[in-house]
């Protein structure tokens, strides 16, 4: 990894990270350490600590950590090097002229960038002036303007299996290449490759810097599945990105509105509103709801009239109510979703239902009384006990009493009887939400359930020495040689911490400063995590040189307990060494 060592340790020096961090969350001072809310995961109490003396961060909820480029990486969605020039930038450093300091993971990404451009161009091409004039003639029936089709971008792929694929070989990439990018597919029969969008009208997908990331494909006409959409690729998750969002963030008002689909935002905005978007195919990820709160201050969820959407409003307002932003929801009638609205009833029409659109609140609320006779004793005590569970999920103390006196007289009982139980409901759900946050991260700490390295669950004794080394050898990285001597990596047990401790050895034998970002290109985010995880919950009790010929014995004395696994030559040599 030619990566320029200097300049990276200048530049995490001239950003350090209780600094960088105190820019997106409040920090609480904890003696030379900071904690806070955890930007990753939704909590009512902070576990997430700042370490300045190793300028890390790691969250004992939900194991997120790393350093300042790490989290830089994760709370802007940039790759490793776009989150270097931002911090560069931040401090005033110049970034050194380099082509070689690009990794392989970003000359991957930046490869399929340049192939989805190519293909959105070849898309809009095609859809313009190709022969075939079906994609266009659907537009046209879908009322879209030719201004909107080229501010989208929108294009045609033709029914066929390789035009795409060929302009790109035109153009120098392979069929691996096309594949990496999930414009092509091969078949498992033939081992030739494909177009994977064929017969569709085409919804490039583009990010908040510009880069077209991925695509969604709509048939032309009843066929299925309706929507096709780009799967996972090194530059495409359908959880963390929000198709629109790249006009919306530049909206005048600080409100977005949430659709369901691609031909729903398309409608809105060419109906005059920029602030729409929507999500790729899924349900709303809480990652989703993080990314809209950076950008607006309110949403307004313009969902489906139908059950489907109804049901998908409720999921969404709960993801809104953890990030704390304001949610309101429109109430359509007469129209199954916007883009069928503003064509029905016109974009003014619209604009008075965004004006009325009411409070997350009133609408769960209003969803309690579905299929209750509250003229009987029966349904008003069902209403309130459907009723409670929502009054309690409101954050604001005053909100919550307006809404409490409300259904009160709904429900024809004494508010104060109300106000009580719904203060006990309170009480009793802080409680077990802070025994629950506790127990996730004693689970973390006592590996009930190891995702990342499974085989610590079989391998304790060994992990955890394993775990050790890796923490000495963060603290000595200048005696790496003696170190890897004393235990070459071979020794590991589990395949995760091994795949850490080479990975850590091949970056110290080169680079006099290490710090975990480096890691990224071999290590997911979770990963990284982890890796800080295990410094983490050692700092308490720093592994000694005594501790650490220890661990290094504890390995080398290892036999795998699983004779099953073993050839004859591995057991014959357990045991003679049993024997031993
Ligand atoms: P049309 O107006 O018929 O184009 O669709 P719509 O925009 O009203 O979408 P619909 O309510 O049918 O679906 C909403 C969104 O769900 C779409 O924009 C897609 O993102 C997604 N979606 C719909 N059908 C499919 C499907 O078959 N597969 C996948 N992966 N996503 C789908
Ligand atoms: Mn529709």
């Amino acid at each position: 990894m030619p990566r320029d060592d200097e300049f990276l340790y200048r530049l995490r020096s001239a950003n350090p990270i209780e600094t960088v961090m105190g820019s997106y969350v409040h920090l609480i001072r904890r003696g030379r350490n900071y904690v806070c809310s955890c930007p990753f995961h939704s909590e009512k109490t902070p576990s997430c600590t700042i370490f300045t003396d190793s300028q890390s961060f790691y969250c004992f909820g939900c194991g997120a950590g790393g350093d300042v480029i790490t989290f830089t990486m994760k709370i802007e969605n940039l790759d490793f090097m776009e989150a270097v020039k931002l911090l560069a930038q931040r401090s005033g450093l110049e970034v050194p002229e380099r082509n070689n300091t690009d990794s392989r993971l970003a000359q991957r990404k930046t490869k399929i960038y340049e192939m989805n451009r190519l293909a959105a161009n070849f898309f809009y091409t095609n859809l313009i002036k190709g022969k075939d004039k079906s994609g266009l003639q659907y537009f046209a029936k879908r009322k879209l303007s030719p201004a909107t089709i080229k501010k989208y971008g929108l294009g045609y792929a033709s029914d066929s299996w390789s035009e795409l694929s060929t302009y790109l070989r035109s153009k120098g990439y392979s069929d691996d290449e096309i594949i990496d990018a999930w414009l092509g597919g091969r078949s498992q029969k033939t081992g030739k490759s494909y177009d994977m969008f064929r017969n569709r009208v085409m919804f490039p997908i583009v990010d908040l810097r510009g880069n077209i990331i991925g695509f969604g494909g709509r048939v032309l006409n009843d066929s299925q599945p309706k929507y096709l959409n780009t799967s996972k690729t090194p530059v495409f998750d359908k959880g963390s990105n929000l198709f629109s969002m790249n006009f919306a963030k530049n909206a005048e008002t600080k409100q977005i509105i949430l659709c369901e689909g691609y031909m729903d935002v398309i409608a809105v905005n060419q109906a005059g509103f920029e602030n729409a978007v929507a999500t790729l195919g899924t349900a709303i990820t809480p990652d989703q709801a993080r990314l809209i709160s950076h950008y607006a201050e309110e949403v307004i969820i313009a969902y489906d009239s139908d059950g489907a959407g109804q049901k998908a409003t409720q999921k969404a307002i709960n993801h809104f109510a953890d990030v704390g932003i304001r949610t309101k929801v429109i109430h359509m009638e007469g129209a199954k979703d916007p883009d069928e609205y503003i064509k029905k009833f016109g974009a003014e029409r619209f604009r008075m239902l965004l004006e009325d659109s009411f409070d997350a609140t009133d609408f769960m609320l209003d969803k309690c009384e579905i299929g209750l006779d509250l003229s009987t004793e029966l349904g008003r005590v069902e209403l309130l006990n459907r009723a409670s569970k929502v009054l309690a999920g409101i954050e604001s103390p005053l909100e919550r009493e307006v809404y409490i006196s409300r259904t009160s007289q709904k429900c024809e009982i004494p508010v104060q009887v109300l106000k009580t139980h719904i203060d006990d409901m309170l009480r009793r759900s802080r409680r077990s939400e802070q025994k629950r946050e506790w127990r996730n991260i004693q689970s973390a700490a006592t590996y009930q359930r190891d995702d990342i390295n499974p085989e610590a669950v079989k391998y304790r004794r060994e992990a955890k020495a394993e775990e050790s080394i890796i923490c000495y050898l963060l603290k000595h990285p200048e005696e790496c040689d003696v170190i890897e001597k004393e235990v070459p990596p071979e020794l590991f047990v589990t395949a995760f911490n091994k795949k850490v401790y080479s990975a850590m050895l091949d970056i110290m034998k080169e680079h006099e400063h290490f710090s975990v970002s480096m890691l990224s290109d071999d290590f997911t985010f979770e990963e990284t995590g982890r890796i800080t995880g295990i410094a983490a919950r050692n700092r308490e009790h720093p592994v000694t040189g005594a501790v650490f010929e220890d661990c290094a014995n504890v390995l080398k004395n290892y036999a795998p307990k699983d004779s099953d696994n073993m050839s004859d030559d591995d057991l014959m040599d357990l045991f003679k060494s049993k024997k031993k």
